[in-house]
């Protein structure tokens, strides 16, 4: 590994290294199961960079020694705060302060641009979490990820699907996508990860039979996660198994930069 490093905004050209690392960085079990573990993911990662500069909500750092990627953070741009997205460091580059510089630099962007406060998630078992506490993140909600098979019956009268042709092209660039599900008991999203998962992010919708019913009717091959607060009520009869956890860290800014002076 090279001696000197940097941290720099990424260009398009880093996108292929971005997204070999995270496939280094995460287990099979956690990639499977996330956007960024999908086939078209460096598609998707070179066309956020694409508009970073342009106001696109993602900004890609990365830490690069010689030619060599050491570590990067994706920051979103959110409403009212930013969100780390996803950050790793190169196994060759671990424990010399990458992440910790990463993070510094993320946070002074954010601040930059008014922020206060930072969020991003943390799987279960990952020991880095302590870390995180000890520079003043707190846990503020635990989510689990849980999935089973979706069950067959009888379709709802009215089933009004919105936007699945753009989410069909999406999907085949990125390997992931989603699209509108509307019927008389609700109006839901529906995201689609590669070819073996729906995935839903709010309990509303694993509550609803008649919408399950119609996932199953449009891609019978898909089975459903289910990524919700640990508080979410699911139904009993569909025997959902858990299959990861996560933590979502929040913080302020300003309090954490004080940390890693
Ligand atoms: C976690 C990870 C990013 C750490 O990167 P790193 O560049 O080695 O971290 P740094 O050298 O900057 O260390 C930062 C701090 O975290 C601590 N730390 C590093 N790895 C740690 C781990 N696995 N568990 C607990 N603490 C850890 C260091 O001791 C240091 O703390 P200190 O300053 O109080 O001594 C890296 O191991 C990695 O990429 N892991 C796989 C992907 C991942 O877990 N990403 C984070 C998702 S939130």
């Amino acid at each position: 590994m090279a001696r000197e490093w940097c941290v720099r905004k990424a260009g398009i050209d880093d996108a292929e290294n971005i997204s070999r690392l995270i496939n280094v960085s995460f287990i099979p079990e956690q990639r499977s199961l996330c956007l960024y573990g999908c086939p078209g993911s460096e598609n998707y990662i070179k066309d956020l960079i694409a508009i970073q500069d342009r106001g696109g909500d993602s900004l890609f750092l990365i830490a690069v020694g010689g030619e060599e990627l050491l570590g990067f953070v994706e920051i979103r741009r959110l409403a009212d705060s930013i969100c780390l997205n996803y950050m790793a460091t190169a196994e060759a580059a671990r424990g010399l302060g990458v992440y910790k510089r990463l993070m510094k630099d993320a946070l002074l962007l954010g601040k930059e641009e008014s922020y206060q406060k930072a969020f991003h998630d943390v799987f279960f078992g990952n020991t880095i979490r302590d870390f995180h506490e000890r520079i003043g993140y707190k846990v503020t909600k635990t989510f689990l990820w849980r999935a089973t098979d979706l069950p067959s019956g009888m379709l709802p009268p009215r089933i009004v699907l919105t936007n699945l042709p753009q989410a069909d092209v999406i999907h085949s660039r990125y390997g992931f996508s989603q699209f509108g599900l509307t019927l008389d008991t609700g109006s839901f999203t529906v995201g689609r990860l590669n070819t073996m998962w729906f995935r839903a992010t709010a309990p509303t919708i694993v509550n609803n039979r008649d919408a399950l019913h119609v996932l199953k009717h449009l891609e019978p091959s898909r089975s459903l996660l289910s990524i919700c607060e640990q508080e979410a009520v699911l139904p009993t009869d569909l025997n959902f198994r858990q299959v990861l956890g996560s933590f979502r860290l929040e913080g302020e800014i300003d309090q954490i930069l004080t940390q890693l002076k």
